[in-house]
C-alpha cells in the first residue's frame, strides 16, 4: 500500500493497550457505539484517535465515499462480472429500481408462504432445505438463532456425503415434507444430486408427484424449470445478489415458514437499519468503518494472519461458519480490481468457535502463544433461557476473556506469564432477536465492503472456487487423466474410482 496516508499509518507508534486506555481518559466513548440494538466495543484494540483519522484519510484516498454510495444506488461494484450488488435493495436501501423489483419477488415469496400455512401442500410438518454455501448458511443460521418456537422441522442437507442425506432426513416425515430447493445457479452438482436423492426418498414412501413437493429459489428459473419444478413454485431472486449475501432474499423462504413472516421482516428492517448507519454516520463513530480499520492495523501493519469470533450465545453457534464464507469468499484475493497485485495480505483467516466451550480447547494459544490473533466476542445481554445463573456465567466468562487477553499477568515464572496487550472487541446484543441479529449480519456484510475498498479489491466475485470444481467435472467424466499429477492419480487409484 503506497499511498500517503497509508505512509503515516505505518509510521504511527502504537502504545500497549493499558497506556491507552490511561492517556485517552474519553477512549470508550470513542470506541464504542451503540447502534440498532447492539452495542459495539473496539476499545480493546490498538485504533486510537489519532490512527482513525489516518484511516478516514486513508478511506478517503482509496474511494470509500464513492465506492459506498455506489453500493447504494445500484452502481456497477462487482466489475470482473459486470454486476451490481443488489443484497441491500433486498432490504430497501438500494436504487429505486433494484427495490422495487425485489418487493415484488417478496411479495411473491409471502404468497406462497401464505398459501402453504393455507394447506396447499396439504398437512406441512417439516421442511427440507437443500443448497450448499450461501444457499444455506443463512437461513440455517436463522432458524438456529430464532427458531427455538417453531412448529416445523426443518433440516438442512448440504453435503455430498450420503450420511448427510440420512442425517437431514431422519427426523422428517416424506407425507407431509415440504422441499425447498434453492441455488443460485441452479447448475452446483452437490445440490442438484440431493434434490434427486430427496425426490427417490419421497417416491419411495408413496408421495405420487414428488416435484409437486418442492418449491425452488433460484437465479436461473429455467434452470429450475427444466430441472423438473413447476414454475408457479420457483421464487427467482436478482443476479446482482451474491449467494453470501442472498439471505434477504427468497433464499430463506424455508426460515420465513418456520420463523413467520413478521421475523423475516424485522430481519430485513434491522438490516436497513445498520445500512443507513453505515451509509451516513461519521467515519469515527462508523461501526462497520472502526472495525474495518482494526481489521487493516492487524493484518497490514502487524501482520496477523487469523482472526477469531467466539460467540457466547449457542444460538449464535453457526455464526463463524457463515462468517468464513462471508468474509473468505469476498476478500480472499490476491489481486486489486485493476488485476494488479494486492502487495499485501488480504482477508485473514476467520475461525472461532463457541464460548465456553472454546476457553477450554483453544484460548491457550490466545493468552500465551506467539500469534497475534485479534479475538471478537459475540455476547447477548437478555437471557432468554429461564436459567440466569448459567446466563451470568456465560456473559462473564466471555467479558474476563477480553479483561485476561488485554491485562496479562506478570510472573517470575515464565510459564505462567500472560503478556497482556492481546486486542479484542465485543459485540454485545440488547437482546437476540429478528431486528438485531438483521443488524449484525449487516454489520458484518459492510465491514467485509469496507475493507474490500480500502484494499482495492472486489469483494463479490468468487472465481478461485472454480478450478476445483472443473478438475472434479473432468474426473467424473473420466476425462483429463493425463494431466493428472502422480499423487492424485495414485489417490483415485487407491479409492477405486
Ligand atoms: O462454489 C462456491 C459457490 O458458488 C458459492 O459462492 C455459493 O454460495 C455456493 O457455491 C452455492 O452456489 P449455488 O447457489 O449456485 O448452488
Amino acid at each position: 500500500m503506497a499511498s500517503d496516508a497509508w505512509k503515516t499509518i505505518e509510521g504511527h507508534p502504537l502504545k500497549r493497550l493499558d497506556a491507552l486506555f490511561a492517556d485517552e481518559p474519553a477512549r470508550l466513548q470513542h470506541l464504542s457505539h451503540q447502534v440498532a440494538g447492539i452495542y459495539f466495543d473496539w476499545s480493546k484494540t490498538h485504533l486510537d484517535s489519532g490512527l482513525i483519522a489516518d484511516f478516514g484519510k486513508f478511506a478517503e484516498q482509496q474511494g470509500l465515499a464513492s465506492a459506498r454510495d455506489a453500493l447504494f444506488s445500484g452502481g456497477i461494484v462487482n466489475p470482473t462480472e459486470e454486476r451490481p450488488a443488489d443484497h441491500v435493495a433486498e432490504r430497501g436501501s438500494g436504487s429505486p429500481d433494484a427495490v422495487k423489483l425485489a418487493s415484488s419477488r417478496r411479495t411473491r415469496m409471502r404468497a406462497l408462504v401464505d398459501a402453504i400455512e393455507a394447506g396447499a401442500f396439504g398437512e406441512v410438518t417439516g421442511i427440507l432445505h437443500i443448497g450448499i454455501g450461501g444457499s444455506v448458511l443463512g437461513p440455517k443460521l436463522l432458524v438456529e438463532a430464532l427458531g427455538g418456537a417453531s412448529r416445523l422441522t426443518v433440516s438442512f442437507l448440504s453435503n455430498i456425503d450420503p450420511q448427510a442425506f440420512l442425517d437431514a432426513v431422519a427426523a422428517l416425515d416424506p407425507a407431509t415434507t415440504v422441499v425447498v430447493a434453492v441455488s443460485k445457479t441452479f447448475t452446483t452438482p452437490e445440490t442438484l444430486a440431493n434434490v434427486d436423492a430427496a425426490m427417490g426418498w419421497l417416491r419411495d414412501a408413496g408421495v405420487a408427484d414428488p416435484y409437486g413437493r418442492v418449491v425452488a429459489v433460484t437465479a436461473s428459473p429455467e434452470a429450475a424449470v427444466d430441472a423438473g419444478i413447476d414454475e408457479t413454485r420457483v421464487l427467482q431472486f436478482s443476479e446482482g445478489v451474491g449467494g453470501r449475501y442472498s439471505l434477504w432474499s427468497s433464499v430463506s423462504v424455508s426460515a420465513a415458514l418456520a420463523l413467520g413472516w413478521n421475523l423475516f421482516e424485522e430481519l430485513l428492517e434491522g438490516a436497513a437499519e445498520m445500512d443507513r448507519h453505515f451509509r451516513y454516520a461519521d467515519t469515527t463513530e462508523n461501526v462497520p468503518l472502526l472495525a474495518a480499520f482494526a481489521d487493516l492495523l492487524y493484518t497490514q501493519k502487524l501482520g496477523s494472519q487469523s482472526r477469531a469470533v467466539f460467540p457466547y450465545d449457542e444460538r449464535l453457534r453457526l455464526l463463524v461458519s457463515y462468517l468464513q464464507q462471508l468474509e473468505m469468499e469476498s476478500n480472499g484475493k490476491s489481486v486489486t480490481v485493476d488485476g494488479a497485485p494486492v502487495g499485501g495480505p488480504t482477508a485473514p483467516v476467520v475461525w472461532g468457535g463457541v464460548g465456553t466451550d472454546a476457553q477450554h480447547a483453544v484460548f491457550q494459544l490466545l493468552h500465551q502463544g506467539t500469534a497475534l490473533i485479534p479475538v471478537e466476542f459475540v455476547a447477548v445481554a437478555q437471557d432468554d433461557s429461564h436459567i440466569p445463573a448459567h446466563h451470568r456465567q456465560l456473559l462473564l466468562n466471555a467479558f474476563a476473556q477480553g479483561a485476561a487477553l488485554m491485562r496479562g499477568s506478570k510472573s517470575d515464572d515464565p510459564h505462567r506469564s500472560y503478556p497482556g496487550n492481546r486486542p479484542s472487541a465485543t459485540i454485545l446484543l440488547d437482546r437476540l432477536d429478528a431486528r438485531t441479529l438483521g443488524a449484525l449480519l449487516a454489520f458484518y456484510e459492510h465491514r467485509t465492503f469496507a475493507n474490500a475498498v480500502l484494499l482495492g479489491i472486489n469483494p463479490f466475485d468468487q472465481f478461485g472456487v472454480e478450478l476445483g470444481k472443473a478438475i472434479a467435472r473432468e474426473l467424473a467424466e473420466g476425462k483429463g487423466d493425463g494431466d493428472l499429477d502422480p499423487s492424485t492419480r495414485a489417490l483415485m487409484e487407491r479409492a477405486n474410482l
